[in-house]
């Protein structure tokens, strides 16, 4: 496989850092650029910048971007879409137009599972079949994301890869890093993190239409999804990019409830749970047919839900404590 120079924005957050570390253990050479770094002792180039501004004041040449740098929180996207407009489309075509200025014609989106909405009822979703059905903000920019790459793709010969990320999650199998946002905004953390405290953990929503009422997710071990893109990188190099993928764990979904049973089996302590209203801007199941990603890429995950629990677990105990 050809060795590629990337720039990964977003590099320094959980999904960066396991790229990152992926594609150098992979022979590839890597910039980060990320407004907050959060580990400095990592094998990259390292920019402490906006992505955009980077982009504006840089003219470095990069083979490919992995453009992961985005505001990702469904419930705050509702309460604050101008934050999720300005951060993840109007910066983003900004900084499509200084990749063509400068001659980068390759590029790996992260878009979200969340963009099939409501559709996710009836089964799995295909990425070539379904349509777009955003029912937050977040999800829309998402849409907003696809639509302007593909376009600039027909117009200005931009080469891409579209990966429709479901609910990435676990941690470094190797427990090198993990999950760090505090306070934690997604379910697998927020769960080992109030296992961990003894305090209560709180399910959004029981009266879904779904087998025990709770949101139905599709969770991805995050060393799989950053497999995904090493595995991508030869759709550029044998001129078959400009795909669609939706990377998911290969399952048939997971329930909050169920989260929360496994996770209790795994760290050999029951969860306290606390029934809540359900949060603004969820869809009830998002679960991914990924048959496309294993024809075309070769790629299939190779860690389950309970892999994922046991990582995350295992971080969190590290981060918090220490050991
Ligand atoms: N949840 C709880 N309790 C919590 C936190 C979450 O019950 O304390 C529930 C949510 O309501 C949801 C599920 O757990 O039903 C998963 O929630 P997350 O916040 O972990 O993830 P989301 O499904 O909202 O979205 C995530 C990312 C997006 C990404 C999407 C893909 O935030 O960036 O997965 O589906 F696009």
């Amino acid at each position: 496989m050809n060795k590629h120079n990337i720039l990964i924005t977003g590099g320094s957050g959980f999904i960066g850092t396991q790229v990152l570390y992926e594609l150098v253990e992979h022979g590839h050479h890597v910039t980060i650029v990320d407004r907050e770094i959060k580990q400095e002792d990592v094998p990259a180039i390292i920019f402490e910048e906006d992505y955009y501004d980077f982009f504006k004041t840089n003219r470095y040449r990069y083979d490919t971007v992995i453009h992961l740098a985005a505001e990702h929180l469904v419930e705050q996207s509702v309460s604050e879409p101008e934050k999720y407009y300005t951060n993840n489309v109007i910066k983003m075509k900004g900084m499509l137009d200084c990749m063509l200025d400068t001659g980068i014609k390759n590029i790996i989106f992260s878009s979200s599972g969340n963009i099939y909405g409501k559709q996710g009822q009836y089964g799995s979703l295909s990425e070539d079949k379904l349509y777009y059905d955003p029912e937050n903000p977040y999800a829309s920019t998402k849409v907003a994301g696809e639509l302007l790459i593909k376009d600039y793709s027909k117009a200005y010969g931009l080469k891409y890869v579209i990966f429709r990320y479901f609910n990435a999650a676990g941690a470094d199998p190797a427990c090198r890093f993990g999950y760090v946002q505090r306070p934690a905004t997604h379910v697998i953390p927020i769960l080992c993190n109030k296992i961990l405290k003894g305090e209560k953990f709180p399910i959004f929503g029981t009266d879904y239409d779904t087998v025990d009422g709770t949101c139905i997710r599709d969770y991805v071990h995050v060393a799989d999804l950053a497999a995904a893109h090493t595995k991508s990188l030869n759709l550029f190099n044998t001129n078959k990019a400009n795909q669609t993928f939706n990377i998911g764990g290969g399952s048939l979904g997971v329930s909050v409830q169920e989260l929360v049973q496994y996770a209790g089996k795994i760290v050999g302590k029951e969860p306290k749970v606390q029934e809540s209203s359900r949060r603004p801007g969820d869809p009830a199941i998002l679960v991914a047919d990924i048959r496309k990603a294993e024809e075309l890429m070769g790629w299939k995950p190779k860690y389950n839900i309970r892999d994922a629990i046991l990582h995350a677990w295992n971080w969190e105990k590290k981060f918090e404590t220490g050991h």
